[in-house]
C-alpha cells in the first residue's frame, strides 16, 4: 500500500521575481508503507526541495503530494495533520537543539501532541534507546555534548513522535565514518522494530548501498533513476555522467572485470565483492 505520492510534483522558488529557480519538476514517486528509500543526488538536485514537500513544510508550485490517499495541501487541518505522521530531521538538526536538558529536547515534539505525561516520558525513553542516547544524560545540556550526539538527540525528538514516516535529510553529514555506521545502524533498527516508511536523503553511494531497498537519484530538480541498488549500480557510468560516485566495492569490481576476472554483474557492497573473488577463486581451483 502507498503510503506517500507526488504526481507532477513542481517547486518553483522566488516565482514571477528575477531570482525565479525551478528546484524540482514533474516527480512522480509512489513510495510502499515499510520501505526503506534513498534519495541520492548532487548538491543542489533538488532532494531537501523534494523531502519538504512530503510533510507540508513546502507547498507545490504545481502538482500534488498524497499521505494515504489524501491530498496534504487539501486545507490547514490536512497540512498540521501530516505532520504528526511524516517525521522530518533536518539537515545539521543538532543547530536547532535548544531546550535546556537532553530530556526537554526529545520530549519537545510529543509535549505538542496533547499526550499524558506517562506516554511522553515512555515515548522519551523509548527514543532514546533507539538512537543510543543514554539515560545518563537526560539532564545535562545538550550543548555539552559531541556533534555526533546531539545529532542523536536531534533524531530522537523526531521518533518520539512515532512518525510513520521518518525522513532524514543527509543524516550522516560531517560525521566520523564510525558516527555515521552508528547513526545508520540506529536507523535501520528504528525501522525493523517499528515497520516505519524510512526515506534517507544522502550524496553518499556508500552510506545508502549498504541498507536501501530502492534508490532514487535525483539530478537537476527530476528523477534520473530509480530501482533498486542492483538495477541503480549496474547503471554505473551513467552515474559517473552525472557526477556521483558508485560504491567503492562496484567500482572495484568494474576494474577487477576489465582486468578479466569473471565477475557477475551486479556487485555493490564488500561482502558481495569478497563472495565473489572468493567463488573465482575456488572455480580457479578445482
Ligand atoms: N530558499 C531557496 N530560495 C531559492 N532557491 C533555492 C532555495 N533553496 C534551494 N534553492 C535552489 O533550488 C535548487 C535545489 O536545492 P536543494 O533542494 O537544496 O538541493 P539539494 O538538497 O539536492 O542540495 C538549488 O539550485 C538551490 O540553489
Ligand atoms: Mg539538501
Amino acid at each position: 500500500m502507498s503510503v506517500i505520492k507526488t504526481e507532477k510534483l513542481t517547486h518553483i522558488y522566488s516565482m514571477g521575481t528575477p531570482f525565479e529557480k525551478v528546484a524540482i519538476e514533474g516527480i512522480d514517486i509512489d513510495i510502499p508503507q515499510g520501505q526503506l528509500l534513498a534519495v541520492i543526488g548532487h548538491t543542489g538536485s533538488g532532494k531537501s526541495t523534494f523531502i519538504q514537500h512530503l510533510n507540508a513544510l513546502l507547498q507545490p508550485s504545481s502538482g500534488a503530494v498524497y499521505c494515504q490517499g489524501e491530498d496534504i495541501n487539501k486545507d490547514k487541518f490536512s497540512r498540521r495533520d501530516v505532520k504528526w505522521k511524516v517525521g522530518l530531521v533536518f539537515q545539521y538538526p543538532e543547530y536547532q537543539l535548544f531546550e535546556e536538558t537532553v530530556y526537554k529536547d526529545i520530549a519537545f515534539g510529543p509535549s505538542n501532541m496533547k499526550l499524558s505525561a506517562e506516554e511522553i516520558d515512555q515515548r522519551v525513553r523509548e527514543a532514546a534507546a533507539f538512537v543510543g542516547v543514554d539515560e545518563e544524560l537526560f539532564e545535562h545540556s545538550p550543548l555539552e555534548l559531541s556533534g555526533g550526539q546531539k545529532r542523536r538527540i536531534a533524531i530522537a525528538g523526531v521518533i518520539a513522535m512515532r512518525p510513520q514516516v521518518l525522513i532524514l535529510d543527509e543524516p550522516t553529514a560531517g560525521l566520523d565514518p564510525r558516527g555515521c555506521q552508528q547513526i545508520l545502524e540506529n536507523i535501520c533498527d528504528y525501522r525493523e522494530k517499528t515497520g516505519a516508511t524510512v526515506i534517507i536523503v544522502s550524496h553518499s553511494m556508500d552510506d545508502v548501498a549498504k541498507i536501501a531497498e530502492r534508490i532514487v537519484v535525483f539530478h537537476k530538480g527530476k528523477v534520473a533513476m530509480d530501482g533498486s541498488p542492483e538495477e541503480i549500480f549496474c547503471r554505473a557510468e551513467e552515474l559517473m555522467d552525472i557526477g556521483l560516485d558508485i560504491p567503492r566495492a562496484a567500482e572495484l569490481a568494474i576494474a577487477l572485470r576489465r582486468e578479466g576476472l569473471g565477475l557477475p554483474e551486479g556487485i555493490y557492497t564488500h561482502e558481495q565483492l569478497l563472495a565473489a573473488i572468493l567463488a573465482v577463486k575456488e572455480g580457479s581451483a578445482c
